[in-house]
Parts: C-alpha cells; sequence; structure tokens
C-alpha cells in the first residue's frame, strides 16, 4: 500500500500539468534565468546544464562563469548571454560578495554545476540565498558549501531547491550515505521540513519532496544515467520549468521525469546503456518533450 502523502508520477501526470507554449507570447513570458557554474578544470558541467535549460524552455539564459573559464564556456553555447564572475586560482573568488550582480533582475537561477568549492564559492552561495528574488536551484558545489553556512540559511521567501544525489544529502546532513539510503524518503521529508525547502533526492526513482512533506516517486530513468554530467543536465532543465511553470513541485517532478525518459528513449532506440553520455541527454530532449504531448 502506498503511504499517505507519498505518489507516484509518471507520464499521465507529466502530460495533464506540462504547461503549453502559447501563441500570444514573447521570449520574456517564459523567464530570464541565470545559472551559474564552472571554474578552470570544470568548464563542461555549466556547459551541459547551460544547453539543457536551453533546451528546456528558457526565453533567455545568462551564464555566469568564473572569468578565467569563461571563454571556454562561451564557445560551446551560442544562444546565452554571459556574466563573468571575479576568479581567483580558477575558481570564483570572494571578492563575488561585494559586486552588483542584479540578482533579482532573474526569473529564476540555478547554481553549483562545476564552481568548485572554495570560500568564493561559499560567499556567492550566500549572496544568492539574500539577492535572488524567485525560484534558487542549488545543486553540486553550491550544496557542498551549503553545510558551513551553518544556521545563516533557513526559509527564503522564495522557492529554495536543492537536488543532492545521496552523497551530498549524506554531506549535508551528517548521516552516512548509506544511512541515506536506507531511509531515503523519511530523511528526505525532514531536511525539506526543516529548511523549507523542496528536496530533489537523486538516484534510480528519485524523491521529489515538498516543504510540506508530500513525497512525489519518479519511475523513467535507468542505469545509462550514472555517468558524470547528466545531474548537470537535470539542474537545467530545473531551471527553464521552474520559470515556466507556477506550480513548483509539477515543473520539479516533469523536470526528473522527463530527464530519465530522455535516457529511456535514447536506450531504446537509438543507443546502449554504455555509450549515453550527458550530451545525448541534452540532445534527445527535443523528441522526449513531443513524446509526452
Ligand atoms: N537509474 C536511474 N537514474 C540514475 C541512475 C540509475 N541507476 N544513476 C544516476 N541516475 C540519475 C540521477 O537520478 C540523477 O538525475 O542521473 C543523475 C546523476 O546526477 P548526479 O549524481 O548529480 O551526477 P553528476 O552531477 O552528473 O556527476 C557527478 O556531481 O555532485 C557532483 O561532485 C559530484 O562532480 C560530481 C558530479
Ligand atoms: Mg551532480
Amino acid at each position: 500500500a502506498v503511504k499517505p502523502d507519498r505518489y507516484l508520477w509518471s507520464r499521465e501526470q507529466v502530460s495533464a500539468s506540462f504547461p503549453a507554449r502559447n501563441k500570444h507570447t514573447h521570449k520574456g513570458s517564459y523567464g530570464k534565468g541565470l545559472l551559474a557554474g564552472g571554474s578552470i578544470h570544470m568548464t563542461g558541467a555549466p556547459v551541459l546544464a547551460a544547453t539543457s535549460a536551453l533546451r528546456s524552455g528558457a526565453g533567455l539564459l545568462t551564464t555566469a562563469v568564473p572569468e578565467e573559464a569563461l571563454s571556454t564556456v562561451a564557445s560551446q553555447v551560442a544562444e546565452s548571454t554571459f556574466l563573468p564572475l571575479p576568479s581567483k586560482e580558477g575558481e570564483v573568488s570572494e571578492e563575488v560578495g561585494t559586486l552588483d550582480l542584479s540578482l533579482s533582475n532573474y526569473d529564476g537561477v540555478a547554481a553549483g554545476p562545476g564552481l568548485g568549492r572554495n570560500e568564493g564559492t561559499r560567499t556567492f552561495v550566500q549572496k544568492l540565498l539574500n539577492e535572488v528574488k524567485g525560484p534558487l536551484v542549488l545543486d553540486a558545489d553550491a550544496l557542498f558549501v551549503l553545510k558551513e553556512l551553518g544556521e545563516e540559511w533557513r526559509k527564503r521567501d522564495f522557492p529554495l531547491i536543492l537536488t543532492p544525489h545521496p552523497g551530498e544529502l549524506a554531506h549535508l546532513t551528517g548521516l552516512s550515505p548509506a544511512e541515506v539510503n536506507r531511509q531515503r524518503f523519511s530523511i528526505s521529508r525532514s531536511f525539506a521540513a526543516q529548511h523549507g525547502c523542496y528536496l530533489i533526492l537523486k538516484g534510480p526513482h528519485t524523491i521529489v519532496t515538498t516543504p510540506e512533506g508530500r513525497q512525489y516517486v519518479n519511475d523513467s530513468g535507468n542505469p545509462s544515467l550514472a555517468k558524470g554530467g547528466t545531474g548537470d543536465v537535470l539542474t537545467g532543465m530545473i531551471l527553464s520549468f521552474v520559470m515556466s511553470h507556477s506550480a513548483i513541485q509539477e515543473a520539479l517532478s516533469n523536470a526528473v521525469f522527463l530527464h530519465g525518459k530522455a535516457a529511456d528513449m535514447l536506450v531504446d532506440d537509438v543507443s546502449s546503456p554504455h555509450s549515453v553520455v550527458a550530451g545525448d541527454v541534452v540532445q534527445q530532449l527535443p523528441l522526449t518533450f513531443r513524446s509526452i504531448l
């Protein structure tokens, strides 16, 4: 029997809730997003997240990258504009805390992929928590530094969305990855309630938990996704979806489902579980979205 407040989110729910693209709209109707990530040795992560966001409906995307890594990232993403972040030793520097980045101008912000874990990242994440006026998605290295912010991060007035894999949630809670995996539902629920955030605990059967404790389990995806970079693709999808869909949980569950569905289509139709790479998932998004309309 299914527990109360626990639901399956699959194709029918996605089809029923996926927002249409209306005729009388313009690029501003679908959100101006900011994707922040990358560092000198991790330039692929923001490329994957940005191209994924662009393939998922965002009207306008700005990609923020530490200056020393910017040209490498920018050369691989044609449709985005770019915001250079101050950098030191290849990663965002603490100077970022003193700059006016006009963060309140964005309809949604996602940060983390490839940022690195130095003090600059910590300062940057604190600034995002303070200044972003809209949904804020924190992933990867942005999650890692949250732990160091101690009590400084608590309920914001806008949605906060965290997308850890079990190892990242273990770090955040101080539990072991094995403990997290044994009690994925209850640990997700208490963490989301405690911090007033949406929590996406990734893995086979990813769970989306709302701040109120409702939990939506995904049934798409396969082990072809167990590759570096696929999480970054999901982050980009989430950024676009939360900007174009006012029901946050639906946007999150739809992104998780379609990300897995893209991998399922690749494995069924064109590739093999061994060969799928994260960039293939981005390229598969157009046909994946068509398949549920
Ligand atoms: N079945 C279904 N889905 C899976 C499976 C599986 N066996 N394995 C992984 N996935 C999905 C997850 O649900 C998630 O959506 O693939 C994605 C993997 O995301 P991450 O674990 O975040 O991996 P990724 O970010 O691409 O690469 C690892 O993340 O946290 C950082 O430091 C870490 O740099 C490293 C990077
Ligand atoms: Mg990741």
